[in-house]
């Protein structure tokens, strides 16, 4: 199995992920053993904190990250995480964030240490900034941030409007705990889930390249190896290329669907 991860904080001494160039190609060499052949650098850019010269910074990191990729086989893309809070609006305005390379789609997140605002203005207004101004939200690990049941209109609601809804491996392999797990399957089995990704911060474990083959595992055998495929390979290479993304069809049992999750 080919897989394409689109988003991981390989580029090493920027944020919270990877910390060096020895770490970066330890996580590198870990991404190649299970498959990976194309990797997507999405550094943390926070809004309000980081400006032209940052990201400067940023894209030349993510220029050597491809020069030591390439030794190995992998692809790397261009992109960011950007962080989306009060100042957001005006970070895109100003262009202070990193879309995925030659496309219009843009990888954001909200804060995943508390429950999403339920006002609109708060999480709504910034995904439709990034809209109006042409790109598409592909929006970080949608499971992590309803600390109840997750609402899952509010997330077809986004699908509605065009968004992009991205599940974490780590989630999937249980690693934020039975509620997250259960939001990440929700998401799936409502085929609102469109990709999975490592989020890679670390060289091994949970937060790792590898978690992607045991997320793949998982997938293929609650939900069958066409949608692992769709969710894993296809449609992040579809975003790579600024292609529209493929639905996955997955049908929920009879008795699942009466009595819940
Ligand atoms: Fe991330």
């Amino acid at each position: 199995m080919e897989f394409v991860d689109i988003h991981g904080h390989y580029a090493w001494g920027i944020d919270d992920g990877i910390r060096d160039l020895e770490e970066a190609k330890a996580a590198l060499k870990n991404a190649s053993n299970i498959g990976v052949k194309v990797i997507a650098a999405t550094p943390h850019v926070i809004s309000g904190t980081h400006f032209e010269k940052e990201i400067q910074h940023f894209r030349e990191r993510i220029s050597e990250l491809k020069r030591e990729a390439n030794k190995l086989g992998i692809e790397v893309h261009e992109g960011s995480e950007l962080f989306l809070n009060h100042d957001a609006p005006s970070a895109i305005r100003n262009g202070f964030f990193i879309p995925y390379e030659h496309t219009k789609y843009a990888l954001c997140e909200f804060d995943v240490r508390r429950n999403l605002p339920d006002d609109e203005d708060e999480v709504e207004e910034y995904l439709y900034a990034l809209k109006s101004h042409g790109y598409t939200p592909v929006v970080a690990h949608v499971e992590r941030y309803f600390k109840d049941k997750i609402d899952i209109d509010r997330v077809s609601e986004w699908v509605d409007m065009g968004y992009i809804i991205q599940v974490n491996a780590s989630s999937l392999v249980g690693t934020h705990g039975s509620h997250v797990l259960k939001n990440a399957e929700a998401l799936i089995e409502n085929n609102l889930a469109m990709l999975i990704a490592s989020d890679t911060h670390r060289i091994e474990g949970r937060r790792s390249p590898s978690t992607l083959n045991d997320a793949y595992k998982v997938v293929c055998k609650k939900y069958g190896e066409e949608t692992a495929h769709i969710l894993i390979h296809d449609n992040p290479l579809h975003i790579l290329h600024n292609e529209p993304i493929e639905r996955t069809q997955v049908k929920v049992g009879f008795f699942k669907k009466l009595f819940g999750r």
